[in-house]
């Protein structure tokens, strides 16, 4: 089938601030039912897209990714998908005494490897099977956000760069292998701007995350605090106002835009349900700060 620019998508909003939920699309067809601009101008508008009842392979998750970038692998390779390591598996399923993937993985608002000089642009979560209860993923707009915050906040804001750390962020989960040192090696310390500039659209948006964060570049340790309570704030805010709750169905394929928005999982019952996820990102490029490239 033919395509063109006005092509419209059928497609409704998850919730009033964020994410959008389209039908009718076998993403396997992108590129010739529908054309990835389409797709991508409505994830950066609705920053969260949900593609339901999705029969995809590793490599067709693997080929889906790739229309958005270039694939980033985890830095957890000990749970990559055998056949595939550029996924990455979420799971409490054990099968011949070895799991099938990380059991607690993503708790926590955060914005995905801000610890990296380079964080994704995007992830994307694929569920082959789901809790009937539990295992959410919440969702929050930091562009929502922003725009309701007084230009006095925003320009307290603006400016600011953050410390962030992989092992501080690390260091906070329980029953967990300590990193290796080539782990360690692989994340050093990097600082990001607490506001960012979108690439493709221009927005201007918070980009901030308190999970890995150890403080703010360049200022006293009094100030560095006096900001870090001032973004804890903000992030209260975003997640009590501007949230989304994804209670997954099988076969939901969700890919977001990490350039705005937070996201969560959520609990269950681990012995009860049996929940498999494969997850892959897409490099994305260095933040763009506010006014100028820090
Ligand atoms: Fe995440």
């Amino acid at each position: 089938m033919a395509y063109d620019n006005s092509e419209k998508l059928n497609m409704s909003m998850l919730c009033k601030h964020l994410g959008a939920e389209i039908s009718d699309i076998d993403v396997r067809n992108i590129g010739r039912e529908v054309s990835l601009d389409t797709i991508k101008t409505a994830l950066h508008e609705h920053q969260l897209l949900c593609f339901r009842d999705q029969e995809l392979s590793p490599d067709e998750l693997v080929d889906f990714t790739c229309h958005f970038g270039v694939l980033l692998p985890h830095v957890l390779q000990q749970f990559s998908l055998p056949e595939n390591p550029d996924i990455y598996v979420l799971s409490n399923i054990v099968e011949n005494e070895k799991p099938l993937g990380n059991r607690r993985e993503g708790f926590g608002w955060h914005t995905d490897l801000t610890y990296m000089e380079i964080p994704p642009s995007y992830t994307i979560l694929y569920g082959l099977e789901v809790p009937s209860e539990g295992g959410d993923t919440l969702y929050a707009s930091l562009y929502q956000a922003w725009d309701s915050l007084k230009e006095k906040d925003k320009d307290r804001l603006r400016g600011v760069r953050t410390i962030h750390s992989y092992p501080h962020l690390y260091s906070k989960r329980v029953n967990v292998e300590p990193l290796t040192e080539e782990q360690k090696n692989q994340t050093p310390d990097v600082v990001q701007p607490a506001v960012r500039i979108h690439p493709d659209t221009g927005r201007e948006g918070m980009y901030i995350n308190t999970g890995d964060c150890i403080g703010v570049e360049g200022v006293s340790i009094g100030e560095s605090e006096s900001i870090m309570e001032f973004i804890n704030g903000l992030y209260d805010y975003t997640t009590n106002n501007f949230s989304y709750q994804h209670k997954w169905k099988k076969r939901d394929l969700l890919i977001w835009d990490n350039r705005g928005l937070l996201h969560t999982a959520t609990d269950y019952d681990l012995d009860l349900h049996r929940r498999l996820i494969w997850r892959t990102s897409v490099v994305g490029e260095r933040p763009i700060a506010w006014k100028k490239d820090i």
